[in-house]
C-alpha cells in the first residue's frame, strides 16, 4: 500500500494551488537533480585519502559549492541535490525558500548504503543477520546521522536480486533470495522513513535500481540484461513491491536494458507495472545520467530524443544528465511531450516535498549533529550487526573459540591492521580513523606478550613478500589467525571481477604460513562470495567477516574468543569455480536433474552436471555454524489439505545439543511439485532467528499464507495453484525435516 500521508487530501490541495502557479520553466525544474559541488579532482581526493590513511589522520573530502547551482536554485530551475554537506545543503535550502519566486524547497539525497558516519558491515553482510529488526534499528541510526546534514532522500536500499557474485554490487544487496531481499528492504526503509528522526526531520527511501540491474550478462556493472516477464515477476520485481508495501516514496531507474529496452525508458515497468498495476505513487528518478546513457544504449539519436523518452515512459526527475533542462520545454511547446504529463510528474515531487515537510523546515540545525554523529548507540549497533552479520563456515576440531588465556596468537595478512577496506565499499562519508582493526580487537582479549602480529603482503600486487617473517611468526605461536581478502575498491559499483580468488600474493602467503602445521584460522574480508577451495581446504577454521564496518575488528575478536558466538548464515551461494556462475539454490530441476532423479537415459553424463566439478556449491544460500548444535526434530504439518486463501501451518522442534547458548535460523523451503510452468526446487518462505540456552528446545512455528506461494502463471496471471507441495524446515537451503501438504481447489 502507498503511504496514506502521500494521497493525504489536504496534501493534494496544497500541491494543486501550487501547480496553478507554476511556469512551465518552474515545473521542469522541479524535474532536475544537479551535483551541488563544483568540480572536483578526483586524482587530487584520492591521493589525500591514502595520505590520510597512511598517517592515520583524518580525511577531509574538501567539497565547495558550485557556483551555478545557486543560480540554478534561485530561479527555479533545480529540485534536487545530491550532498551531503550540512553547509551548503542549508545556504541551497534558504535560497530555495526565500529567494525563488515559488519557495520550493529542495530534495537532498545521499548514498547512504550501510551507515552515515557511523559505518555498518556492507549490505550483503548485514542480510546474513536473517534479522530485519536489526537492520531496520541499523537504518534508523544511519538516517538519523544523515538527517543532521540536511539529507532528506536515501539512495538505498539497493534491492537488486543478485546470483552472480563476479557482479561488484552484488555488496550493496541483499543476496539471491526474493523473499529475504523483501523484508530486508522493508526493514530499511522502515528505518529509513521513520518519524523518529531528530529534530522532526523526515527522509524518503529510494529502493532501486528498478529493475533487473543485478542480472547483467557475465557479472560486468550495466551490462545487458535479458529476463523473461516471468523471472522479472517472480524474482526480481518482488523485493521492490515489498519496498513500496512498506512505504517507500521513490525509486530509481536502472542503467541496464532487459530485452532491448532500457530501464530509464521502460513504459512497460515504469507506467505498466508500477503505476498501473501497483497503483504506486511515489516518484521516479533516473540513475546518474542514464537518461543521457540513452544515446550510448542506441535507442535514442541525442539527449532530446531521451528526454523525451524517459518523460514518456515515466521518470520524473533527471539526474544529473541535463536533459530535461535543456529540452523538455521545447519537446512540450512543440507537442512531442504532453504537458500532463511533466504535471503528472511535478505534482509527484511536490507531494514528496509536502510529506516531507520540507515547506515548513527545510533546513537543519546545525548543533543536531553533535548529538547523533557516531553517539555510543550507534557504535554499539554496528558491533552488533558486524556480530551477527559474520558467518562461521568451518570449525573443525572446534579449533575456534580460541582460548584468549595460555594461548599465544599470531595475527598476519594484509587486512588484520587495515582500517580503510574495512569500510567496504559506498561508504564515501564515513572515515577509517574511525574504524577498529583486527590487531585492535585481539589486544581486548589478549595480554601483549601474547600477540605477535606481521603484515605478511599487500592486498593485491605482485611485490615480493614476508614469507619469512610471517613463516617464523607462525612458527613462535601456538595458533594463527590469518586476515586476508578483498580490499573495499574490490567490490561495489563498476568493480567486478571475473576471478574470485584471493588477489595478490596472498594465496602464497596462506600457503607458506599453512605448511607450519599450525593450527589455522582464516577470517576473510569480501565484498562478496569469493573462489577460495584451497583456503577452505587449508584452514581449520574460517569466519566470513566481509568488510565489517566502524566496529569490524571487535566483532572479529569477539567471535574468535567465544565473547560471541556466531549465528550469521550466508544469503548468496558460495561457488566452486566461477563456471558455476550464475549460482543461487533456488534453481529449476530440469528435464534432467543433476541429482539423476527422474532421468530414464542409463548413462551418468547425460544430466545437467559439469565433467569437471559438482553442480552444487562449496556453501549453499542459509548456511552457518555456530559454536552451539541445533538438532531439528518433530516437524508438524497443521492441515494437509489447503484451499488457496488458506494458511499453511507447519512446527518444528529446534533443540540446543550443546554446552554454550547459540542462536540458530529455522528456515522453512517449500517446492510446488508440478506447476503449469516450471518451479524452483525449493523457495525460501519463513525464517525464525531462535536464541537458546545450553539443551534447551523450543517449537517454531510458521504461519505461511498460502496465497504467498503464489507465481506467475502459464498466463502470466498471478495465483496459486493445486497440485503437491514438499515443505523443509531445517538450519540451511541443503537439509531440513521434510513432510508435504496439498493445495486443493476445495476444502
Ligand atoms: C549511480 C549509482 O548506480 C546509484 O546507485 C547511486 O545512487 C547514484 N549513482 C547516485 O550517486
Amino acid at each position: 500500500m502507498p503511504d496514506p500521508a502521500l494521497l493525504d487530501p489536504q496534501t493534494e490541495a496544497r500541491v494543486e494551488a501550487l501547480l496553478n502557479r507554476m511556469t512551465l520553466e518552474e515545473k521542469i525544474g522541479q524535474l532536475v537533480l544537479e551535483n551541488a559541488f563544483a568540480p572536483v579532482d578526483w586524482a587530487a581526493v584520492i591521493a589525500e585519502q591514502k595520505l590520510a590513511d597512511e598517517t592515520g589522520r583524518p580525511f577531509h573530502l574538501d567539497l565547495s559549492e558550485s557556483p551555478t547551482i545557486v543560480e540554478h536554485t534561485r530561479a527555479g530551475r533545480v529540485s534536487a541535490i545530491n550532498s551531503a554537506d550540512l553547509r551548503i545543503n542549508n545556504r541551497l535550502q534558504r535560497v530555495a525558500r526565500e529567494e525563488s519566486r515559488l519557495g520550493i524547497p529542495l530534495l537532498v539525497g545521499n548514498d547512504v548504503i550501510h551507515g552515515f558516519r557511523t559505518i555498518f558491515p556492507i549490505p550483503l553482510a548485514e542480510s546474513c543477520t536473517w534479522n530485519p529488526a536489526l537492520l531496520e534499528r541499523a537504518s534508523l541510526a544511519a538516517a538519523s546521522e544523515a538527517a543532521t546534514m540536511g539529507i532528506n532522500w536515501i539512495f538505498a536500499p539497493m534491492v537488486d536480486v543478485a546470483r552472480d557474485p563476479r557482479w561488484g554490487r552484488i555488496a550493496e544487496g541483499a543476496g539471491e533470495d526474493p523473499y529475504l531481499g523483501g523484508l530486508m528492504a522493508q526493514a530499511r526503509v522502515r528505518g529509513f522513513q521513520s518519524p523518529n528522526l531528530p529534530g522532526g526531520a523526515r527522509i524518503s527511501a529510494c529502493p532501486k535500481h528498478y529493475v533487473g540491474y543485478g542480472a547483467g550478462e557475465a557479472g560486468r556493472d550495466y551490462n545487458t540484461v535479458d529476463l523473461s516477464e516471468r523471472t522479472l515477476r517472480d524474482v526480481h520485481l518482488p523485493p521492490f513491491k515489498a519496498a513500496f508495501d512498506a512505504g517507500a516514496a521513490s525509486t530509481m531507474s536502472a542503467f541496464n536494458e532487459i530485452g532491448g529496452v532500457p530501464g530509464t525508458c521502460n513504459a512497460f515497468l515504469l507506467r505498466k507495472v508500477l503505476r498501473e498495476e501497483w497503483g504506486w505513487p511515489g516518484v521516479v528518478v533516473s540513475d546518474f545520467n542514464s537518461i543521457g546513457e540513452l544515446v550510448q544504449h542506441g535507442v535514442a539519436r541525442d539527449l532530446r530524443e531521451a528526454a523525451r523518452l524517459s518523460i514518456l515512459a515515466g521518470v520524473d526527475i533527471d539526474m544529473e544528465s541535463g536533459a530535461y533542462g535543456r529540452h523538455l520545454a521545447q519537446l512540450v511547446n512543440d507537442g512531442s511531450v504532453p504537458i500532463t504529463v511533466v504535471n503528472d510528474s511535478v505534482r509527484r515531487v511536490l507531494r514528496l516535498k509536502f510529506s516531507l515537510g520540507l515547506f515548513e523546515h527545510a533546513t537543519i540545525d546545525e548543533g543536531l549533529a553533535a548529538g547523533q554523529i557516531l553517539r555510543a548507540e550507534h557504535r554499539d549497533l554496528a558491533l552488533e550487526v558486524a556480530r551477527q552479520s559474520m558467518v562461521l563456515l568451518k570449525n573443525d576440531g572446534d579449533v575456534l573459540p580460541l582460548a584468549a588465556q595460555g594461548l599465544h596468537v599470531a595475527v598476519i595478512g594484509p587486512l588484520a591492521d587495515d582500517r580503510a577496506d574495512l569500510l567496504g565499499t559506498w561508504a564515501i562519508t564515513g572515515q577509517s580513523a574511525d574504524v577498529e582493526t583486527v590487531l585492535e580487537g585481539f589486544r581486548s582479549y589478549l595480554d601483549p606478550d601474547r600477540l605477535s602480529h606481521v603484515r605478511g603482503c599487500a592486498i593485491e600486487g605482485e611485490k615480493p613478500f614476508e614469507v619469512d617473517a610471517a613463516v617464523a611468526t607462525a612458527r613462535a605461536a601456538d595458533v594463527v589467525v590469518l586476515v586476508l581478502g578483498e580490499s573495499a575498491a574490490m567490490s561495489g559499483e563498476s568493480h567486478s571481477r571475473a576471478t574470485l580468488g584471493l588477489p595478490g600474493r596472498q594465496a602464497a602467503l596462506l600457503d607458506a604460513v599453512a605448511a607450519t602445521g599450525k593450527p589455522l584460522v582464516v577470517v576473510l574480508m569480501c565484498g562478496r562470495p569469493l573462489v577460495v577451495p584451497a583456503l577452505i581446504e587449508k584452514a581449520d577454521a574460517l569466519l566470513v567477516a566481509w568488510h565489517g564496518g566502524i566496529r569490524a575488528g571487535q566483532a572479529v575478536a569477539d567471535l574468535v574468543f567465544g565473547g560471541a558466538n556466531p549465528s550469521g548464515k550466508l544469503t548468496a551461494s558460495w561457488p566452486r569455480v566461477e563456471g558455476q556462475i550464475p549460482i543461487y539454490y533456488a534453481h529449476k530441476s530440469t528435464g534432467r536433474p543433476a541429482d539423476g532423479a527422474g532421468t530414464t537415459q542409463w548413462h551418468q553424463p547425460f544430466r545437467s552436471t559439469y565433467l569437471d566439478v559438482p553442480t552444487a556449491p562449496l556453501f549453499a544460500f542459509g548456511e552457518g555454524l555456530s559454536y552451539a548444535r541445533f538438532e531439528f526434530s518433530a516437524l508438524q504439518v497443521a492441515e494437509r489439505r489447503l484451499t488457496d486463501d488458506g494458511v499453511l501451518r507447519v512446527s518444528a522442534v529446534v533443540q540446543n545439543i550443546s554446552h554454550r547458548a547459540g542462536v540458530e535460523v529455522a528456515q522453512l523451503y517449500v517446492r510446488d511439485l508440478t506447476g503449469s510452468v516450471t518451479r524452483p526446487v525449493k523457495e525460501l518462505k519463513g525464517f525464525h532467528r531462535v536464541e537458546l540456552g545450553p539443551g534447551e528446545s523450543r517449537t517454531v512455528d510458521f504461519q505461511v499464507p498460502v496465497q504467498s506461494l503464489g507465481f506467475h502463471r502459464l498466463d502470466l496471471t498471478f495465483g496459486v495453484e493445486p497440485g503437491e507441495y514438499r515443505v523443509w524446515i531445517g538450519p540451511d537451503s541443503t537439509q531440513g525435516l521434510e513432510g508435504e501438504f496439498e493445495v486443493v481447489t476445495e476444502a
